[in-house]
């Protein structure tokens, strides 16, 4: 089962193409967490954290920027990320939950950045030690959410953001997963349609 991950992991990385819009993609969901971070800064009415989410903003929309020049220089990936827009999420889930979701967020992104830096430490010096900048940032919003979180306090919160997180990724999975399987499934009903092809063509003429 490791080496199958291992197997797979790999691939996620060396198909070509794959390099420059893996990072792409992180540039763009970093990018996405700083809107987040802002929207919160505004919307709290605690002084000292909005402070704390401000910096956090900050941080994000700087390992934006360091993903986009990776991916421009592993490939001509477009030099701007293209305005997006974000899910409203301390709006929608109050502070407590908000809170235990960029949490979340911020463990599994520090442990995928440690399995990255694995990945480039001897193949791309230059882009493990990017991706290490990054991770020490991760490391930091990963305790001071935790920290944040513990103060704020509500015992259900961490159970709707784990619900929610869920939900999200599942989506996103879907999404990534649509045009494959359309792709494969037709190809299969074209392979399988050609004995019926022939099957019509040698058949009595009323088949026809
Ligand atoms: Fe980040
Ligand atoms: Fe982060």
């Amino acid at each position: 089962m490791r080496a199958l991950a291992d197997f797979v992991y790999t691939l996620s990385w060396r198909l070509p193409g794959r390099t420059w819009r893996r990072l792409l993609a992180f540039a763009e969901a970093e990018a996405e967490s700083a809107l987040e971070l802002r929207c919160a800064a505004a919307l709290t009415t605690d002084a000292a954290r909005a402070a704390r989410y401000l910096e956090h903003a900050a941080d994000e929309a700087r390992h934006a920027q360091i993903l986009l020049r990776r991916a421009e220089l592993a490939k001509q990936a477009p030099s701007m990320l293209p305005r997006r827009g974000h899910a409203h999420l301390f709006a929608r889930l109050g502070e407590a939950a908000f809170l235990a979701f960029v949490h979340l967020g911020e463990r599994r992104g520090r442990r995928q950045f440690e399995a990255h830096v694995r990945f480039f430490e001897k193949r791309d010096p230059a882009l493990a030690n990017a991706l290490r900048s990054i991770l020490a940032d991760e490391r930091r919003h990963e305790a001071y959410t935790a920290e944040l979180l513990t103060a704020v306090g509500e015992p259900r919160a961490t159970r709707r953001a784990r619900w929610l997180d869920r939900g999200m990724r599942w989506r996103r999975a879907g999404g990534a997963l649509t045009e494959p399987l359309f792709a494969l499934t037709m190809g299969l009903l074209y392979l399988l349609s050609a004995p019926l092809a022939a099957l019509v063509r040698r058949g009595p003429a009323g088949w026809r």
